[in-house]
C-alpha cells in the first residue's frame, strides 16, 4: 500500500494506471470505522485499483464547529486500509492555497433543509473539496455512504450537474447490532445515551410501517410524524428533523405513496447530534444519470 501526501506525486503514480485499470477511489476524512470499511470493500469489488483519502477539510466546519477537535487517528487508520488491501491512501497536509479560495462551488436548494440547514455552508464546503479530490485522483467510480444520504444526492447532482465522467456508487448504511447507524460521533455517547440512541432507527423503521399501511390521507402523514417525535422527546430525545422526502430532489413530501421517497432523522442524544434515514419502498436515487457522456 502506497502513502501519498503530494499531489504531484499521486497525479504521477495514478497516470499511468489509468490507461489500463479502473480506478475506485472513497473520500474520507479518517477515524475509519465498519461503514468505511464496507466502502472501500465495495470500491475494490467494483474497481481494480483502490485509492482513499484521509483529509479532514476545513471548507465544511462552521465557525462554531471544531475543526481542531475533530479525531485523528491515522495509524488505527492506514491498519485498516492496510488489512482491507487498499492500494493508495491519499493524506495530503493541506489542499487550499496559502492565500485562501478565490474560486469555489456553491451548492443551490439542496442545501436548504436538513443537515444544511442546520450547518449553513457546510455542503458548499463539501462539494469544493469534493471536486479537488475529484480532479486530483480522476477516478473512475466513486462510493459514497447512504448514511450521509444529502451528502450523497449533492455530489450525485455535482457530478450531473458539471458534466463530470465519473459513476457515483452508494454503499447501504452499515448498522451495529442493535440497529443504531455507525458513525464516528457515536464514541462521543454516554452509556445512556448509546441505549437511546437505537431510538432512532427504531422511530425511522415504525413511521415507514405505518406509511406502508396509512393510505394517502396527507393529515395522517403530519400526524404520524408528529407522535412519533412525541413519543423520542418523552425519551429525552431532541428531535431537530422527522420529514419525508423525494430521495433525489430532497423536496418535502406529504403525500403517502409519494416514491422515491426516504424518511430523514436528526436528534441530539445528550451533547451528540446523530442522523439517520431510511428508504420507504426500497427507494434509492437513480444513479444511472450519473455517468455522462464525453461532451463535444
Ligand atoms: O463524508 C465525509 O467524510 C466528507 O464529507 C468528505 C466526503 C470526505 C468530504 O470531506
Amino acid at each position: 500500500m502506497n502513502i501519498i501526501t503530494n499531489t504531484t506525486e499521486l497525479r504521477r503514480i495514478l497516470a499511468p494506471v489509468r490507461q489500463r485499470e479502473r480506478i475506485a477511489f472513497v473520500p474520507t476524512m479518517g477515524c475509519l470505522h465498519e461503514g468505511h470499511l464496507s466502502l472501500i470493500r465495495k470500491a475494490k469489488r467494483l474497481a481494480d485499483i483502490v485509492v482513499v483519502s484521509i483529509y479532514v477539510n476545513p471548507m465544511q466546519f462552521g465557525p462554531n464547529e471544531d475543526f481542531d477537535a475533530y479525531p485523528r487517528t491515522f495509524d488505527q487508520d492506514r491498519e485498516l486500509c492496510e488489512k482491507e488491501a487498499v492500494d493508495i491512501i491519499f493524506h495530503p497536509q493541506n489542499l487550499y492555497p496559502a492565500d485562501g479560495m478565490k474560486i469555489s462551488l456553491k451548492v443551490n436548494e439542496l442545501d436548504n433543509c436538513l443537515c444544511g440547514a442546520a450547518r449553513p455552508g457546510h455542503f458548499d464546503g463539501v462539494v469544493t473539496i469534493v471536486n479537488m479530490l475529484f480532479n486530483i485522483v480522476q477516478p473512475d467510480i466513486a462510493i459514497f455512504g447512504e448514511k450521509d444520504y444529502q451528502q450523497l444526492a449533492i455530489i450525485n447532482r455535482m457530478v450531473n450537474d458539471l458534466q463530470m465522467n465519473i459513476e457515483i456508487v452508494a454503499g447501504e448504511t452499515v448498522r451495529e447490532t442493535d440497529g443504531l447507524a455507525m458513525s464516528s460521533r457515536n464514541r462521543y455517547l454516554s452509556q445512556q445515551d448509546r441505549k437511546n440512541a437505537v431510538f432512532l432507527q427504531e422511530s425511522l423503521k415504525k413511521v415507514t410501517e405505518k406509511i406502508k399501511h396509512g393510505g394517502d390521507d396527507k393529515t395522517s402523514l403530519k400526524n404520524m410524524l408528529n407522535d412519533e417525535k412525541a413519543w423520542l422527546e418523552s425519551k429525552n430525545i431532541k428531535v431537530e428533523y422527522l420529514e419525508m422526502r423525494d430521495a433525489a430532489s430532497l423536496t418535502l413530501i406529504d403525500e403517502l405513496n409519494h416514491t422515491p421517497a426516504r424518511l430523514f432523522i436528526a436528534a441530539k442524544i445528550g451533547k451528540t447530534r446523530l442522523i439517520d434515514n431510511i428508504a420507504l419502498e426500497h427507494a434509492t436515487i437513480d444513479m444511472s444519470d450519473s455517468v455522462t457522456e464525453t461532451r463535444v
